[in-house]
């Protein structure tokens, strides 16, 4: 496998603004998203179920979108956008949340659709939760990341800033990251192989 991932940096985004680490995150998962789209759009003649591609992916959708990614989101980002903006707010935060439930059961479809290892049900379950993803990354983002950059106050700004560091400081979670950052670079690379 050549995905170079020793020689890149981890970076984990201490020091930048918040909105634009979780920006950044979302850009990272539009590699990945089109590194799926790419493995559903493979020629006829090589549409092998590459379960290595398909289990890595599942560890990238866990650990980074769901449980790093997602779970910032709720923990910080929605309470504060829906304190500040009220109904409005609420409604969208309602909103948000209801898509990463969505996006959770794609993913456990898709789960187990690779655990039957038959390509048909994988590309199904992957195309509908790649539709999920690419919509909400586009709806998060001019719904809330982008106008929160304009409503946040210095001190809510503080606070994201705080709460995010602090779910960032343990060992686990550092290496967590880090091994999500090599995931996206590995999925994404176009000469990586994902035989059998
Ligand atoms: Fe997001
Ligand atoms: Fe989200």
């Amino acid at each position: 496998m050549s995905h170079g991932s020793n020689s890149r940096r981890c970076d984990d985004g201490a020091g930048q603004h918040p909105l634009d680490q979780l920006l950044e995150e979302h850009s990272l998962q539009r590699a990945v998203l089109q590194a799926v789209e790419r493995e559903l759009q493979r020629p006829p003649e090589d549409r092998s179920l590459r379960s290595a591609f398909w289990c890595q992916l599942l560890e990238f959708l866990v650990n980074f979108v769901d449980r790093h990614h997602a779970d910032r989101e709720e923990k910080l980002l929605f309470p504060v956008f829906a304190a500040q903006q009220g109904t409005a707010g609420w409604i969208v935060v309602q909103r948000l949340r209801a898509a990463h439930e969505r996006f959770r059961a794609a993913c456990r479809r898709l789960a187990e659709a690779v655990e039957r290892r038959t390509l048909a049900p994988v590309q199904q379950a992957a195309w509908s939760l790649a539709t999920l993803w690419r919509a909400h990354l586009d709806d998060e983002e001019a719904a809330l990341l982008r106008p929160c950059r304009r409503l946040l106050e210095p001190q809510v700004e503080q606070l994201l800033r705080t709460g995010l560091a602090s779910l960032s400081s343990c060992d686990h979670a550092a290496a967590g990251h880090c091994r999500c950052r090599q995931l996206a670079h590995c999925l994404g690379s176009t000469d990586a192989e994902f035989a059998g």
